[in-house]
C-alpha cells in the first residue's frame, strides 16, 4: 500500500514541477506579447490552462496526503503536513486570489498588473521544486516549526526577488523590446547560474560527507533524551576529559565493562579469519573469506551460565576483523564494534572475548569490522546457547541451518549453509527435531517447511508462550533474524525451502535420506504479533516509560555519503554519522516507536538488549510476548516496541540489511555516563559498517 501511495505522490511531484515551470515560461511570455502586440490572447489562455491543470494536481496531491493519512497514519504525512504543504499551499492562494482573476481581464491588466500574474506564479514553481526536494533528497522526517519556518522563508525570499527583478524587467521592457536572441543569451544565462550554483553545492556537499581522519561513533550533536528527565549536562563531552559528573554518576569507559577477566572457561574456543576459495555443492567456487576454513564458521555451541571465551585470531583479512555476539547481551566491551568498543583485530594480531551467556536460544556471531563487506563474505557462524546442563542432541535433533546470499561474478547465489543445492538428511520418523533457521544474509528469507505440521517455538532466541500448530506458512526473517522450528519427524519426507527464490537450496529429511523434495502447499505469512498466547511481560498498558523514542526509516534517492553520491536510507532524516543518539540511564523504561516509510524492508537491531513488541500498527500484539533483538519492519510498518535500559554501554541502534547501514542506517543508543577511547575513520582503520 505505502508503495502505491508515494509512488502516486512521486509521479505528481514530477509532473507539477514540471507543470509550473513550463506555466511560468508562457506567463513570461504575455509580458512579451503585450508590449509588442502580439498574441497576449494567447499566452494567457495557454498560461490559464496551466494554472488550471497545476491547482488540479496540487489537490490531487492533497488528496493523497489525506488517503495516507486515513490508511498509515500520522507519521507518514507529518513531514508533508507540517514542513511541504504550507510550500505549496501558500503560493497556491496567491495564485488563486491574484493571478486568476487578473488573467481573466489580462488586456486591460497590462501592463500595471503583470507583475500580481507572474510572481505568484513563479513562487508556486519554487514551492513545488522545494517540495520535491524535501520529498527525495533532504526528508525532514520528524518536522520541527524550525524547520518549516526555514523554508517558508526560503521561499519568501526566492520569491521576492524575483518579483523585484520581474518588477524592473516590466519597466524596462515597456521601452525597449529585447529581441529573440537577447531572450535567448538571458535565458541561457540564468540556466547557467542555476547549473553553477547547484554544482558547487553539490561538490561542496560530497566532500562535506566525507568522514573525518578520526571521530567518534557516537553522535555528540544531536542528543534525543526521548523527553524523559534526570540527565546531567554530560552529553557535550567528548572523550574522557571529565572523569565525574555532577550528579555523582561516574564516568565510565567501555573497556571497562568487560566480562570476568578471570576464572577457568567452561566453553573455550579459538576463530581464525582467513581467506579461503570454497567450493559450493553445485561445484562453484567462492573466494570466501572464513573462520578456520569455513564458512558459515563452527557452530559454537554452549550452556546457559557457561563462562565462554573466544579468542579470534586474523590471520590474513586484511582491513581488520572483530567478533559480534549477535541477539547475545554481552558486556559492552565483548561487543565486538570496531571503533566503539574495541579496535579492529588486524593481521597477525588476536583478541580475546570473556563472557557469561546468561541466557539460552539460537544467536550468531559475526564480524563488526566493514561488516557489509565481510558478513557478505562469509565471516559469520551460529552461537547457540543451550539450557544450563543440556547437552546437545540429548533432547530433540538440533539442527541449525544459515541462509546466505553469496556474491559471485554470474550474480548472487543463495544458499543454506554452504549448499546450493538440496541437501538431504535422514531422520527417524518419531524423532522430535529442532531446527534453528538463522537469515545470515541481508534480504529477507522465507522459509517454507512442507510435509508435516510445526511450531515456531522460539524467535531470535526467545521461547514463544503456548505455540501453536502450523502448516504451510511462509516464515519471513529479516536480515539477521532467527526461528527455531520444532516438529515430530513423519513417515513421508519433510522439505525445507526458500520460497521464490532462485535456489536449489533446501533440506529434504526423510526416513532414509532418499526422499524428494515435497510441493509446497502455501499457507498464509505466519504473523508473530497474533502467534501463541499472551503470558506476564514486564510492560503493559500501564508502564509509566522513562524516555519516548521515535524511529523514522526513510529512503533518500539520492545523496552523499562519505565522499560517495548513492540512494541512501536515512534515519529520523539524517545518515550516519548525523542520525540522532538516543540517551538513557540505566534503569529507564523506554518505548520506541519505529515507522518505515520507504520502500524496503528493514530489519531494525539493537545491540546488548532485548527488545519487547508492544503494538504492531497500532494494534497490541494479541499473542505471545515477543521478545527480539531484529524487528523486521516492513514498508508502511509501525511497531511500539519497550526495552529496559539495564545493560550499560555504547550501542549500535542499525539497520540488519548491512547495505543499508553502511548508507546511513547506523544509530547509537548511549548511557549517558559512559565513554569510549576508541574512534573510527581512516586513521585508526575502525569501520564497523
Ligand atoms: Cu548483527 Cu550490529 O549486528
Ligand atoms: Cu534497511
Amino acid at each position: 500500500m505505502l508503495e502505491v501511495f508515494y509512488g502516486m505522490e512521486f509521479i505528481i511531484l514530477v509532473a507539477l514541477v514540471f507543470v509550473w515551470g513550463l506555466t511560468g515560461l508562457m506567463a513570461n511570455n504575455i509580458k512579451y506579447a503585450a508590449f509588442r502586440n502580439g498574441n497576449v490572447n494567447l499566452w494567457s489562455r495557454m498560461t490559464r490552462i496551466g494554472l488550471w491543470v497545476g491547482l488540479i494536481l496540487f489537490f490531487l496531491w492533497f488528496a493523497m496526503m489525506i488517503l495516507i493519512l486515513l490508511f498509515l497514519g500520522w507519521f507518514f504525512v507529518m513531514d508533508r503536513v507540517v514542513v511541504i504543504l504550507p510550500l505549496m499551499a501558500l503560493p497556491a492562494l496567491f495564485v488563486i486570489r491574484s493571478s486568476m482573476p487578473k488573467l481573466k481581464k489580462a488586456d486591460s491588466a497590462i501592463p500595471d498588473g503583470l507583475i500580481s500574474i507572474l510572481a505568484p506564479i513563479h513562487t508556486m514553481s519554487i514551492g513545488t521544486i522545494l517540495a520535491f526536494y524535501l520529498v527525495t533528497i533532504n526528508v525532514p522526517a520528524i518536522p520541527d516549526v524550525k524547520e518549516s519556518t526555514t523554508y517558508l522563508g526560503i521561499l519568501i525570499l526566492c520569491a521576492g526577488l524575483l518579483w523585484l527583478y520581474q518588477k524592473r524587467r516590466v519597466e524596462r521592457i515597456r521601452f525597449r523590446q529585447p529581441g529573440f536572441a537577447a531572450r535567448i543569451r538571458r535565458g541561457a544565462g540564468f540556466a547557467a547560474v542555476f547549473m553553477i550554483a547547484a554544482l558547487s553545492g553539490y561538490t561542496w556537499s560530497l566532500q562535506a560527507s566525507k568522514f573525518p581522519e578520526s571521530m567518534e561513533m557516537v553522535n555528540h550533536d544531536l542528543i534525543d533524551d526521548g523527553g524523559g528527565t534526570g540527565f546531567v549536562n554530560v552529553s557535550m563531552h567528548h572523550g574522557s576529559d571529565h572523569s565525574q559528573a555532577t550528579n555523582g554518576n561516574k564516568m565510565v569507559s567501555v573497556v571497562d565493562l568487560t566480562g570476568p577477566k578471570t576464572g577457568e572457561p567452561d566453553k573455550r574456543f579459538t576463530l581464525y579469519a582467513e581467506k579461503k576459495m570454497l567450493k559450493l555443492s553445485s561445484g562453484r567456487t567462492i573466494e570466501a573469506w572464513t573462520f578456520n576454513g569455513q564458512s558459515p564458521g563452527p557452530q559454537l555451541v554452549v550452556n546457559k551460565g557457561d563462562l565462554v571465551e573466544v579468542t579470534l585470531v586474523n590471520k590474513d583479512i586484511d582491513q581488520g576483523v572483530t567478533l559480534h555476539w549477535h541477539g547475545v547481551d554481552v558486556p559492552n566491551a565483548e561487543d565486538g564494534v570496531a571503533g566503539m568498543t574495541q579496535d579492529a583485530v588486524m593481521p597477525g594480531e588476536s583478541y580475546t572475548y570473556r563472557f557469561v551467556a546468561n541466557e539460552t536460544g539460537s544467536h550468531w556471531y559475526h564480524s563488526h569490522q566493514v561488516s557489509s563487506i565481510q558478513v557478505q563474505k562469509g565471516l559469520f557462524g551460529a552461537f547457540i546457547i543451550l539450557p544450563e546442563n543440556q547437552k546437545r542432541n540429548e533432547g530433540p535433533l538440533d539442527i541449525t541451518t544459515l541462509a546466505h546470499d553469496w556474491e559471485t561474478p554470474e550474480g548472487t547465489v543463495t544458499t543454506l549453509d554452504f549448499s546450493d543445492t538440496l541437501q538431504a538428511k535422514a531422520v527417524k520418523p518419531g524423532t522430535e527435531v529442532r531446527l534453528r533457521l538463522v537469515n545470515g544474509s541481508s534480504e529477507t528469507k522465507i522459509f517454507t517447511l512442507n510435509g508435516t505440521s510445526y511450531k515456531v517455538a522460539a524467535i531470535d532466541g526467545n521461547d514463544i508462550h503456548e505455540p501453536g500448530t502450523l502448516t504451510g506458512s511462509l516464515l519471513k526473517i529479516g536480515g539477521g533474524g532467527r526461528y527455531d522450528v520444532t516438529f515430530t519427524m513423519p513417515e513421508k519426507p519433510v522439505t525445507l525451502a526458500l520460497y521464490h527464490e532462485n535456489t536449489e537450496s533446501g533440506i529434504v529429511f526423510s526416513k532414509d535420506g532418499q526422499g524428494k523434495a515435497e510441493a509446497l502447499e502455501e499457507g498464509t505469512v505466519f504473523d508473530p504479533t497474533s502467534y501463541g498466547t499472551p503470558a506476564s511481560s514486564p510492560y503493559g498498558s500501564s508502564t509509566a516509560f522513562d524516555r519516548e523514542f521515535t524511529m523514522i526509516l526513510d529512503q533518500l534517492y539520492v545523496g552523499n555519503y562519505n565522499g560517495k553520491t548513492n540512494q541512501l536510507w536515512a534515519i529520523n532524516g539524517e545518515v550516519f554519522p548525523h542520525t540522532p543518539t538516543f540517551m538513557v540511564q540505566e534503569g529507564d523504561i523506554v518505548k520506541t516507536t519505529i515507522v518505515n516509510k520507504s520502500f524496503a524492508d528493514h530489519p531494525i537491531h539493537l545491540h546488548g538488549h532485548h527488545i519487547h513488541v508492544l503494538s504492531k500498527n497500532g494494534k497490541p500484539i494479541s499473542g505471545s510476548p515477543l521478545v527480539l533483538d531484529t524487528l523486521l519492519v516492513e514498508p508502511g510498518d509501525m511497531y511500539e516496541v519497550a526495552f529496559t535500559a539495564n545493560n550499560p554501554g555504547l550501542w549500535m541502534d542499525h539497520c540488519h540489511n548491512l547495505e543499508h547501514a553502511a548508507q546511513g542506517m547506523t544509530m547509537h543508543l548511549a548511557y549517558q555516563n559512559i565513554t569510549t577511547p576508541f574512534t573510527i575513520g581512516d586513521r585508526t582503520g575502525n569501520h564497523p559498517e
